[in-house]
């Protein structure tokens, strides 16, 4: 069962309105949040960063974060998703129906859709480890909008599968920025590094709790650029996201990180991470 602009409907057979800007320009905002054992993990977090994304392409959110609580919960009511599941719930804006111009129509109303399904936490590949390939970073500058224009990470990630590795690790001009869709983190000497948040790059919401796991627990935190000798000569690398969470990355186009095994610091925030979430 998916909500789509004020509807019930099942999967099947939800329509998109020809014209709805998200469908002709990706023109609209979004927010993957996870769901662990029933509850909603960060919510706040995600509904500020949706309220902030929104604000910055001139969207004004008709609902209230309370409004947008009363969906998700029943997005996970209607979907089976009880105190027993793990699961992501999947929640989009996008600017509304309207004859097709570039420029943002006065009278457009936007249109919110969601939808909730079951998904496991990645078990299995937070033990081994993930291998990636270094790729250009041919996205926008304005990374720090979650906005449902993926094209950029789309072409990124396929480039990234076809090499053979699990995921790419983006830069601009030899400055490492983030993955296809997660940040990422070096560790040298004990310490993390990781790009600002500023255009280039996601805030993840995951990012953030790592880096506050991480200061609470005397690790250094350094949120400054690094490139991608800096990158390749890393003791350790993990990346981060709302469905991947704490990831580590053993191996960048085909070389190994250190010795290729997932280090002893990323295994200490995965604990702390863990732990965080019981
Ligand atoms: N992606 N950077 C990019 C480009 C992302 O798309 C994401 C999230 C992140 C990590 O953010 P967070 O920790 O808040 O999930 C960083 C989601 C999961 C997605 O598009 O599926």
């Amino acid at each position: 069962m998916l909500y789509v602009d004020g509807k019930w409907v099942e999967a099947g057979v939800a329509a998109v309105d020809p014209e709805d800007r998200g469908y002709n320009f990706g023109d609209g905002v979004y927010e993957v949040i996870r769901i662990y054992k029933g509850k909603l993990f960060q919510w706040d977090a995600h509904i500020e960063r949706m309220e902030r994304s929104a604000k910055e392409i001139q969207m004004k959110m008709p609902w209230s974060a309370q409004e947008l609580l009363d969906i998700a919960k029943q997005l996970m009511d209607k979907n089976g998703i009880t105190a027993q599941d793990d699961a992501t719930l999947y929640m989009q804006v996008s600017r509304g129906n309207s004859p097709r111009v570039h420029d943002i129509p006065g009278d457009v109303k936007p249109v919110l859709m969601g939808f909730a399904r079951k998904k496991d936490r990645p078990l299995a590949d937070q033990k081994k480890g993930l291998k990636a390939a270094l790729i250009e970073d041919i996205r926008w500058l304005r990374c720090d909008i979650k906005s449902i224009s993926l094209l950029g990470a789309v072409m990124v990630k396929q480039y990234a599968k076809d090499t053979g590795a699990q995921d790419a690790i983006l830069h601009r001009d030899g400055i490492v920025t983030e993955c296809s869709a997660a940040n990422l983190f070096a560790i040298k000497n004990g310490e993390l590094y990781t790009h600002p948040a500023n255009n280039l790059i996601l805030k993840g919401i995951t990012r953030d709790v790592v880096i506050e796991l991480a200061a609470k627990n005397g690790l250094t935190v350094h949120e400054k650029p690094f490139d991608t000798k800096f990158l390749l000569q890393a003791d350790e690398l993990f990346l981060t996201s709302t469905t991947a969470e704490v990831m580590p990355v053993i191996s960048v186009d085909g070389q190994a990180i250190a010795d290729g095994q997932v280090g002893s610091v990323t295994q200490k925030l995965q604990t702390l991470f863990e732990q965080h979430i019981e």
